[in-house]
């Protein structure tokens, strides 16, 4: 499965929770609310790349004549104007009626440059040159970002921006520094119109590649041969002054065909509380989702299974079965068999207040394989009710299956009467050994969360509160070695 990679868009859009309910559209399914905790995360981490985009940045030289008494016009050159580093003293990110406003206050850069003075006049020729070092201090940079639904994805336009260097100070080593330094302070100001404007000019690259990697995002998303995801995002970002909410239509489809579209019922707000506890994201997956994952599945003809290979393999051989069901082994001794077990009708899935609740009836041919052909014998309806608990996987939210009860009855045979005490015992073990454990093993995949690359969900919670399933957690780095691969392809 490709793991659903919008969490990255989230560097910026995230905000406090504080139990508000969000007026989501009626056909966003799944739904992500940021808490101001998760809003601050993301803040930190694209100053994190803003920063690293800026480091290493030349500025344009510098050149200027200026007019020294006694010797007359001089040269100067400011040349290989070089961010070497930015550290930041305080940020802050709010939403504003305009937008989501991102503010860096207080910042410091060093840059490093090389500086050439030459005067060549009629009567003397004097050239010197050396390197400087740039202190800036008190630099305030501040951006303005809108995120708006345009046909099914996420626009981000970058409202307004700037840069503003507070102090400047320059050092210069080499030559005769000391001689030149009042010359070359004089550049002071072009100097800090240099970084400001370079500054802003990276700002502006990197929301346009935010901007761009926003439009790449799929619309839908394969997740096997049968089914997809439909990812499209519904309505615009809600914003308030405490959450950020964002939805997406989150409804499986047929990957294979046009399904003619079947229409769901939301009508349920989804809360952006966390149970009291601060928590980064939520993520609240609506009951529907199943309902339709469900509808995809058993209409593709998927929710069938063959079991032809048991732990006790004798099993699966009428030679084990001749004093149980004595007619099997008659017609048909020392043949393998296998079963066939087939969802008859579309399940019934229900998010409950502890577990989601399942309701299936399920067709079990005993088929008999014989001289290459498969020969069915009997069929016995069971109706299973089940229980399925959510838990997370890694960054997949997977499910386990645990069987509540069930009631069997034999729907037709060839091989004469099967009693009833046999059959629901048979049953109860193929379900509790052979068909539970396969299920789970399937549902261990789960369904892949929204993440970042190289950073995981930690402290996750699950909520259940029909008709929503909510994930509520943190988000942290997990894996360094990934992360750096992959660095390049964010904001740089
Ligand atoms: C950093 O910010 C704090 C307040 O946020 C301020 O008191 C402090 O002087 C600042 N330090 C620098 C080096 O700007
Ligand atoms: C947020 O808005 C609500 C009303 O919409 C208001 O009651 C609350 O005081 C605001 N909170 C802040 C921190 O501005
Ligand atoms: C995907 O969801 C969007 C928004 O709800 C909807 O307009 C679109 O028709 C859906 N696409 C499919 C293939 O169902
Ligand atoms: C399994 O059983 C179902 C009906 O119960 C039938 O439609 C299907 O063809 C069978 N599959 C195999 C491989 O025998
Ligand atoms: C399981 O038990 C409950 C009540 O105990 C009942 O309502 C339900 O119909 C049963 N399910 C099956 C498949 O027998």
């Amino acid at each position: 499965m490709t793991p659903f990679n919008f969490f990255f868009l989230l560097y910026f859009l995230l905000i406090p929770t504080s139990g508000y309910f969000q007026p989501l559209e009626d056909d966003g399914f799944i739904s992500g609310v940021i808490s101001n905790k998760g809003l601050d995360f993301a803040k930190d981490l694209l100053i994190e790349k803003g920063i690293d985009t800026v480091v290493l940045l030349k500025l344009p030289e510098i050149e200027n004549t200026a007019q020294v008494a006694l010797v007359g016009n001089a040269k100067v050159v400011l040349s290989d104007i070089t961010i070497k580093d930015v550290q930041v003293n305080s940020s802050s990110v709010v939403i504003g009626e305009s937008g989501i406003v991102v503010v860096v206050s207080g910042a410091t850069v060093d840059l490093s440059m090389k500086w050439k003075y030459t005067v060549s006049s009629w009567l003397i020729g004097i050239s010197d040159h050396g390197t400087a070092s740039i202190k800036v201090e008190g630099m305030q940079v501040g951006l303005t970002l809108n995120l708006k639904n345009q046909e099914g994805g996420l626009k981000l336009t970058l409202l307004d921006h700037g840069c503003y260097v507070g102090d400047l100070s320059i050092q210069l080593n080499g030559g005769a520094a000391w001689l030149y330094q009042v010359l070359i302070d004089a550049f002071q100001e072009n100097i800090a119109s240099s970084v400001e404007d370079g500054i802003s000019d990276k700002i502006k690259e990197g929301i346009e590649k935010l901007d761009n990697s926003l439009q790449t995002l799929p619309k839908q998303i394969a997740l096997d041969k049968t089914a997809a995801l439909n990812v499209s995002f519904v309505g615009n970002p809600v914003l308030t002054n405490s959450s950020l909410a964002i939805a997406i239509n989150g409804l499986f489809t047929r990957t294979s065909e046009i399904l003619v579209p079947r229409s769901y019922n939301n009508g349920y707000k989804v809360s952006s509380a966390c149970g009291g506890l601060p928590k980064m994201i939520k993520v609240s997956i609506h009951e529907n989702v199943l309902k339709s994952a469900s509808l995809v599945y058993f209409n593709a003809g998927k929710m069938q299974i063959i079991i032809d290979e048991l732990p006790d393999q004798n099993l699966l051989n009428t030679a084990e079965w001749r004093f149980v069901v004595p007619q099997l082994y008659k017609r048909y001794p020392n043949d393998d068999m296998q079963i066939n077990i087939s969802v008859s009708s579309l399940p019934v899935i229900q998010v409950g207040y502890q577990d989601i609740g399942a309701t299936l009836s399920v067709d079990i041919t005993i088929d008999v394989l014989e001289g290459g052909e498969v020969i069915p014998v009997a069929c016995i309806s069971v109706d299973v009710s089940a229980s399925c608990g959510v838990e997370i996987l890694g960054n997949n939210i997977a499910g386990r299956l645990t069987l509540q009860n069930f009631s069997a009855y034999l729907k037709w045979s060839k091989i004469g009467k099967l009693h009833i005490h046999l059959i629901q015992s048979l049953i109860s073990s193929t379900l509790k050994t052979v068909v539970l454990p396969y299920l789970n093993l399937q549902l261990k995949n789960g369904f892949p969360l929204p993440t970042i690359d190289g950073y995981g969900f930690q402290n996750t919670i699950i909520l259940y509160n029909y008709p929503w399933i909510s994930v509520c957690s943190d988000v942290s780095f997990i894996d360094e070695d990934y992360y750096l691969i992959q660095h390049s392809t964010y904001v740089s």
